[in-house]
């Protein structure tokens, strides 16, 4: 199937990370334009951007992104204009949270470790969205894709507020789906499971990642290019009215 990106601008926000470079290479490798994001890793970012040229990408930029710097939220989606863009918008970008010590409680997590978990994931994202789709509404054309998480679904253990952070994202999604659907632009979530970025490939005990994987109907962890096929779908002019949703990438979880 023709995912008809050709041309196309494509803002992915934390493209240096593991599922960030898996969905960039698709939209590169569908011709589209593509603006890599960076936060500490520029030198990535780089180095991204010419394998994707090499490989025949229509053109690359990398762009620097700080979720906790809204100047530098707005130059992002500013600088797509130089390419009349963005036409695509994958929110992937993640901070994460500090992670409970040992045998602290819920109750014991002070706010200043919890806050900036919201503060700093949510409300940049929803700004992003909210620069991006204005011109995405005049243009009548716009896709979105949030990247969630399954913890939003089912939980985890000491995940509550980076949660909470990314199920605020689908009640987002469920009304932005309104107030852009009729000038052409599409908005969805998608929301993968565990996933085998080199992260997790180095970071994840052994024995949990066979936990993980014997909970899984597929018999296996998602890999980012799994993820990455479905947020291009769902962003690219291919998804023709699929809008609102919320699609897991879980191998059946
Ligand atoms: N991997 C999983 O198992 C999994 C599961 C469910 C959901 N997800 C979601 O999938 C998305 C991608 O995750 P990932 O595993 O690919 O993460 P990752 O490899 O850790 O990459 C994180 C990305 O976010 C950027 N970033 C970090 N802090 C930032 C900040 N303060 N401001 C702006 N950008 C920042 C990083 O930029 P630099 O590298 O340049 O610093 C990097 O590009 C996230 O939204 C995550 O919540 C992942």
């Amino acid at each position: 199937m023709d995912l008809n990106l050709r041309g196309r601008s494509v803002l992915v926000t934390g493209a240096t990370g593991g599922i960030g470079q898996a969905i960039a290479r698709v939209y590169a490798a569908e011709g589209a334009r593509v603006a890599l994001t960076y936060h500490t890793g520029r030198e990535r970012a780089e180095k991204l951007a010419g394998s994707l040229a090499e490989g025949g990408a229509a053109e690359v930029m990398t762009v620097r992104y700080a979720l906790e710097d809204p100047s530098s939220v707005t130059s992002a989606v500013a600088a797509l204009e130089r390419w009349n863009g963005p036409d695509v918008l994958i929110a992937n970008a993640v901070r994460w949270g500090a992670r409970r010590a040992p045998g602290q409680r819920l109750w014991e997590v002070p706010p200043e470790q919890w806050e900036p978990v919201i503060g700093h994931n949510l409300a940049p994202t929803l700004r992003t969205v909210q620069l991006a789709v204005q011109g995405m509404a005049a243009r009548r054309f716009g896709r979105i894709v949030l990247v969630s998480s399954h913890v939003a679904l089912n939980g985890h253990p000491g995940q509550e507020f980076y949660g909470a952070a990314k199920a605020a994202l689908h009640g987002f999604c469920r009304s932005l789906a309104w107030e852009a659907g009729a000038e052409g632009v599409l908005a969805n979530v998608v929301c993968p499971g565990l996933t085998l970025t080199e992260r997790a490939r180095t970071g994840l005990p052994e024995h949990i990642r066979q936990a993980e994987t014997a909970r899984t109907p597929t018999g296996r962890l998602s890999s980012p290019e799994d993820v990455a096929s479905a947020v291009a779908f769902l962003g690219s002019p291919a998804n023709g009215n699929i809008t609102g949703q919320l699609l897991t990438v879980a191998g059946g979880r």
